[in-house]
């Protein structure tokens, strides 16, 4: 049966960019469990209403990208302790014109890696924030990992007995839930 089908959005426009490393990572351990595709946000011009009508041709290729999607995957760094311009850019995109919020009733995983400890965690309380209040169900639990130079190789393989493992139960817990939200389930309401 193939996998869940999951837009990757990653939260960088850096072309070496760590968090599309450990996207990749992750989809290997997805082992076909995920049916993924990379969204493009770079591309997106900066949130205008003036734009909105017709809305340009990046933005509606973003937006029915992530319509098409049963579940969204983020992979996202943290700029100066909160979301990188360019997703919060490409959330408020998916939030437009009025009426149209791509985001709502999607199954969501938020995860990023930076040097630091405990780098990404408040961008992820922020983007936690801001897809729940906009409908999205985003699953418990805060990953953030320290990325080191050698930590993925060139593979994709994870070196790190322990952070491998983490990856492994974050993706497998994801991979549950996305299936979960998105299988049609019979009505258990007694007639
Ligand atoms: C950063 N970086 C950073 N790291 C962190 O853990 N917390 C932070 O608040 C910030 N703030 C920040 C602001 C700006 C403007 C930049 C450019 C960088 C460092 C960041 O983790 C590092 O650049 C990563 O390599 C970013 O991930 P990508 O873009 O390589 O995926």
């Amino acid at each position: 049966m193939p996998g869940v089908n999951v837009a990757v959005i990653v939260g960088s426009n850096r072309r070496d960019s760590i968090n599309r490393k450990l996207a990749r990572a992750l989809l290997r351990l997805a082992d076909g469990k995920l049916a993924a595709s990379f969204v493009q946000i770079d591309d997106l011009p900066m949130y205008n209403q003036d734009l909105e009508s017709p809305l340009p041709a990046s933005v509606a290729r973003f937006k029915t990208s992530v319509e098409q999607a049963a579940a969204l995957l983020f992979v996202s760094p943290e700029h100066n302790r909160s979301i990188p311009a360019v997703l919060k850019n490409a959330v408020d995109w998916g939030t437009r014109p009025y009426g149209r919020n791509s985001w709502a009733g999607k199954a969501v995983a938020i995860i990023g890696t930076s040097p630091g400890t405990v780098g990404t965690a408040i961008a992820q309380q922020h983007l936690r924030h801001v897809l729940g209040d906009l409908g999205a169900l985003v699953m418990g639990g805060e990953a953030y990992v320290t990325f080191k130079p050698d930590l993925i190789a060139d593979t994709g393989t994870v070196t790190d007995a322990g952070t491998l493992k983490f990856l492994q139960s974050f993706i497998d817990q994801y991979a549950g839930l996305a299936a979960h939200l998105t299988t049609p389930k019979a009505s258990t309401v007694a007639v």
